[in-house]
């Protein structure tokens, strides 16, 4: 791993940044959902740094970041229509879809699977190193979050170096999205949504004509009538305890919350849309109303409240609707 620094958007910081993933290096690369801890797809070796660095079990896949669709053939076939009616509505953007693995490619990146992960992130400063790292041979860039494995996804650079102080970070500013892309499993018959996030399934089924399914949800994985994926085989990276900080996360209306304070004896610190009664001591931050500001803001606020150093941090049940999806999905997991 090279030197801890960060690289800024300058022209020589970007080749350098793709220089170092075209030399087997590992990277901090920002993209508009999260930080991602980067490396050659096709780069085995540098493909096992990522595994190490994140203590990420070596049969859990990573998503391939790549400039754009052109790409996707040198990793992918058997690609149906509508996996690239959805590419043509969203990328690049927060949307990843699992393809059929073209044989003997990726095969470590895929973590052994016969599927592949692949995505276009919009993030100017992504587009840029990806674009001169594919000039310099790298044809796609294997990038999980770039935090530890089962901990919160970092959304700026500084996440990314309190998580691994040796790594050289791209700093691209605070991510736009704020949670991880949404997955699409398009190696199957029919599109099914894997990992919920900011694009909802209203709009992907009517980018790609046909009605996106959800996996059906299994009794030991669904947590208060909201999905969470199941484990395996279909994401394997999904576990339930994932983006947890240290405090411990619950979720309740606004008057659970004030019910709880009432009667809670260690410390807490609390995230909701609705004021309510709350001892002074506790530390209040104020939830945004809309899902994309609140998907913007949540692992930082989940990260800064955990700082305070509180036995629990409660945050308010978000509203039912589609565009909440992701931000429930990760409250569920934070709290599970
Ligand atoms: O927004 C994002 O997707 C970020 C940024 C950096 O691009 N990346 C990200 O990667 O969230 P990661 O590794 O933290 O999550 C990838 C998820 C995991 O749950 C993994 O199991 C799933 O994608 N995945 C990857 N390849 C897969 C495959 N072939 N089949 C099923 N699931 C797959
Ligand atoms: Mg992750």
């Amino acid at each position: 791993m090279s030197a801890a620094c960060f690289l800024t958007g300058a022209e020589t910081d970007i080749a350098l940044a793709a220089r170092m993933l075209a030399s087997g290096e590992l990277l901090g690369l920002p993209t508009e959902t999260v930080y991602g801890l980067a490396a050659d797809a096709l780069n085995p070796q540098a493909v096992a740094g990522i595994y190490q660095a994140k203590g990420r079990p070596a049969d859990h896949p990573l998503i391939v970041h790549l400039v754009s669709s052109a790409q996707v053939p040198l990793f992918a076939t058997d690609v149906p229509a509508f996996a690239y009616a959805l590419m043509h509505a969203f990328w690049p953007g927060p949307l990843t879809l699992i393809l059929q693995r073209r044989a003997g490619v990726a095969e470590a990146t895929a973590g052994g699977h016969d599927t592949i992960a692949l995505r276009s992130p919009s993030h100017p400063l992504a587009q840029k190193v990806l674009k001169q790292a594919l000039a310099l041979g790298v044809a796609g860039v294997a990038a999980p979050s770039a935090n530890v494995f089962g901990r919160v996804s970092p959304t700026t650079a500084m996440h990314v170096r309190e998580a691994f102080p040796d790594l050289a970070v791209l700093d691209g500013g605070p991510c736009d999205v704020g949670i991880e892309s949404t997955i699409v499993d398009a190696s199957r018959a029919k599109p099914v949504l894997l990992r919920p996030g900011m694009l909802s399934a209203a709009q992907l089924s009517a980018a790609c004509g046909q009605p996106v399914e959800r996996e059906p949800v299994s009794a030991t994985n669904s947590n208060g009538g909201l999905r969470v994926s199941a484990a395996a085989p279909a994401a394997p990276g999904m576990l339930q305890s994932h983006y947890a900080p240290r405090a411990k996360v619950c979720l309740g209306t606004a008057s659970d919350i004030e019910q709880h304070a009432s009667q809670w004896m260690g410390s807490m610190a609390v995230w909701a849309r609705t004021r309510s009664r709350l001892p002074s001591h506790i530390h209040v931050g104020a939830m945004p109303d809309n899902a994309a500001a609140c998907a913007h803001d949540l692992f930082a606020t989940l990260r800064a409240l955990d700082t305070l150093g509180v036995d629990q941090i409660w945050v308010e049940t978000p509203p039912t609707g589609d565009e909440w999806e992701g931000v429930r999905d990760r409250l569920l997991r934070a709290s599970a």
